[in-house]
C-alpha cells in the first residue's frame, strides 16, 4: 500500500509461530519509536469479533455452507481494513496483522476446495487497497503444528472448528500457503517456522528494518 505507515501481516499453520513473532515484532517497533496498531483474524472490529465467534464454534449447532463461510471472513475484513487498517496507515501508524487475506485463500481454496481465484476476487472487494507491504509466512508441517497445539490445549483451552479438522485439511493448507508464496514472492516472505523463536525474530526485524528504510527513502515523507 501506497500509504505513510506500513502494512505487516503474518501467516501460517495453527501453531507456527505467529502470534509470538507479532509480540517481538511489536515491542522491536515501538522501541524505535513507532506507533503499532494490532489486529487479529478474523476479528478486530466489535462487529468482526461477533462473526470471529459464528465462524469459530458454531453455536447454532448448524453447519456453515462454504459460501457463506467465505463471505463471513471477507465481511469481518472488510470491516477491519475500513474502520482501523487504512485510517491507521493513513496517519502514519505500523498495522501489523496476526492472519489476513492469505488466511481466506489457505484455508477456503486450498484447504476446503472453494476455487481460489473467487476467494481471491471476493476479498480484493472486501479490502480495497489493502495490500500488505509484507507478509511472513512462518512454514510447519501438519505433525509439528498439531503437537504445539496439542500442548496448548492441555492448558484447558478447547480445540475450535478450524483445529479440529482431519489432517489432509492441514496439508493442504500448508501446501496453499507455499503455492501463494510462489505466486507473489516479491511480498511474501517465507520463513521456516521450525527455527528458535529467536532466530526468527531477529530475521524478520532485519527486513522490517529494511523496508523502513526503503520505505522512508522513497516516499516523500
Ligand atoms: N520457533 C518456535 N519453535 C518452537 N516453538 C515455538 C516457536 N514459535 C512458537 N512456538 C510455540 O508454539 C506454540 C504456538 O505458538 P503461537 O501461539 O505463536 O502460534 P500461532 O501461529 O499464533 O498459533 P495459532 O494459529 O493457533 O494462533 C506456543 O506454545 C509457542 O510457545
Ligand atoms: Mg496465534
Amino acid at each position: 500500500m501506497n500509504t505513510k505507515g506500513l502494512f505487516i501481516t503474518f501467516e501460517g499453520p495453527e501453531g507456527s509461530g505467529k502470534s509470538t513473532q507479532v509480540r517481538r515484532l511489536v515491542a522491536h517497533l515501538q522501541e524505535v519509536g513507532h506507533e503499532v496498531v494490532c489486529t487479529r483474524e478474523p476479528g478486530g472490529t466489535p462487529t468482526g469479533e461477533l462473526i470471529r465467534d459464528i465462524l469459530q464454534h458454531d453455536k447454532s449447532g448448524e453447519s456453515l455452507a462454504p459460501e457463506t463461510e467465505v463471505l463471513l471472513f471477507a465481511s469481518s475484513r472488510a470491516q477491519l481494513v475500513h474502520h482501523v487498517i487504512i485510517p491507521a496507515l493513513d496517519t502514519g501508524i505500523f498495522v501489523i496483522s496476526d492472519r489476513f487475506v492469505d488466511s481466506t485463500t489457505a484455508y477456503q481454496g486450498y484447504g476446503r476446495g472453494f476455487p481460489v481465484d473467487d476467494v481471491l476476487k471476493i476479498n480484493d472487494f472486501a479490502i480495497d487497497k489493502a495490500i500488505p507491504d509484507i507478509t511472513f509466512l512462518l512454514d510447519i508441517g501438519v505433525e509439528v503444528s498439531m503437537q504445539r497445539l496439542h500442548k496448548r490445549h492441555q492448558g484447558g483451552a478447547q480445540l475450535d472448528r478450524i483445529e479440529r479438522e482431519e489432517h489432509s485439511f492441514h496439508e493442504k493448507v500448508r501446501h496453499g500457503y507455499l503455492e501463494l508464496a510462489k505466486r507473489w514472492p516479491e511480498r511474501i516472505y517465507l520463513l521456516d517456522g521450525m527455527r528458535s523463536e529467536d532466530e526468527l525474530e531477529e530475521e524478520i526485524w532485519g527486513k522490517v528494518s529494511s523496508k523502513i528504510h526503503h520505505h522512508h527513502t522513497t516516499d516523500d515523507f
